[in-house]
């Protein structure tokens, strides 16, 4: 396992590198995407081929794990060789965040194409609801996509939900009884200020782990865990099940000092921080150097001098950060 040479100003090491692999997406969550977006011409997309370079490179760099996001991953065509391919690098981690909605029929392959873990959103359990939040999605496709997914194999599988007040508040402890039936992992995020949305205000929709701890812990006790995944998320687990109980909270609990990851959007700008702007253009580099990786080794060496110490997210919800996640890679 080669060590890593990916280090910032602040000494914090960066072994995890998060992929958009499309800016698309099959769903329209209302704290994710405007209503009508626009999505990125062909050119300005990174192919897969350039995708796997980037990845490659990185982990030559010492990167240990690798997650695939979007938009929706699993609406990219011919997103199984990509991660056909990335399961070749002998990662100690190699994850997807997505929807679910493909999942019925994919969830089978990706795990056979050498994929660990899957993190899965899932915003409520009520059809109607479910489709307001997702706009476009539909419930009982993602709920098959979940048993699909636990009946492919993976080594774990995480629902993601993002709580916001007055939308799916009362729905936290059915979200935790649906999790520990299922046998999976849940995490409770607090939404993040990415991307002028008008749908609602997000200041006023803002439910903090605090107060969703405080909806769980009338049903069960939460027992604080020691593991720090070195990411944003403090997990709990309950005496009575496997399931943990995560809880990202950037405007809470500020995580930034372990922060150990860096972002590349589909168009190839590696993102040092969410919540700051700063970023380097990989795809200049990719195309202009297409044999040789010195190069781009070094643009990616030298961009951790730009990893800004934190991020400054408000609560009052105002943007501040004019990308979307579907943008930035969720
Ligand atoms: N704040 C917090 N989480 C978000 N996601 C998307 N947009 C936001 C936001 N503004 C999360 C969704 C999904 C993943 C792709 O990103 O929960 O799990
Ligand atoms: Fe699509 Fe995920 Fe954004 Fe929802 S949060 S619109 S599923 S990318």
């Amino acid at each position: 396992m080669p060590k890593t040479r990916l280090t910032d100003r602040f000494g914090r090491t960066v072994n995890y590198v998060r992929l958009s692999v499309t800016d698309r997406c099959d769903f329209r969550c209302v704290y994710c995407m405007a209503e009508d977006m626009t999505f990125l011409p062909r050119q300005q997309v990174l192919t897969l081929e350039e995708i796997a370079r980037v990845a490659r490179n990185f982990v030559a760099l010492g990167t240990e794990k690798i997650r695939l996001t979007g938009g929706e991953p699993l609406v990219r065509k011919d997103i199984l060789e990509l991660v056909r391919e990335i399961g070749t690098y002998g990662l100690q981690d190699f994850a997807m965040t997505t929807n679910g909605s493909q999942l019925p029929a994919m969830a089978d392959a990706l795990r056979q194409a050498g994929l660990h873990r899957l993190n899965i959103s899932l915003d409520s359990l009520d059809a109607s609801k479910f489709r307001t939040i997702t706009r476009t999605g539909n419930l009982s496709q993602v709920l098959d996509g979940i048993d699909a997914a636990r009946d492919a194999g993976f080594r774990r599988i995480k629902l993601n939900v993002v709580v916001m007040k007055g939308r799916n508040d009362e729905e936290v402890p059915a979200l935790i009884e649906f999790a520990r039936r299922k046998q999976v992992d849940i995490s409770f995020i607090e939404e993040m200020p990415l991307g002028q949305i008008s749908e609602h205000d997000r200041g006023l929709a803002l439910c903090t782990s605090d107060e969703v701890r405080a909806l769980i812990r009338p049903h069960h006790e939460l027992i604080p865990t020691t593991g720090d995944s070195g990411g944003p998320a403090r997990y709990y687990r309950m005496p009575d099940s496997g399931t943990r109980v995560g809880f990202i909270s950037p405007h809470s609990h500020n995580f930034c000092a372990t922060c150990n990851r860096v972002r590349v959007t589909v168009e190839g700008r590696l993102l040092l921080c969410l919540g700051n702007e700063h970023s380097v253009d990989l795809r200049r580099v990719l195309r202009g150097h297409p044999v040789s990786d010195d190069k781009l080794q070094e643009t990616i060496i030298n961009a951790m001098d730009l990893k800004p110490e934190r991020h400054h997210f408000s609560s009052k919800g105002d943007v501040q950060i004019l990308r979307f996640m579907n943008m930035t890679g969720g």
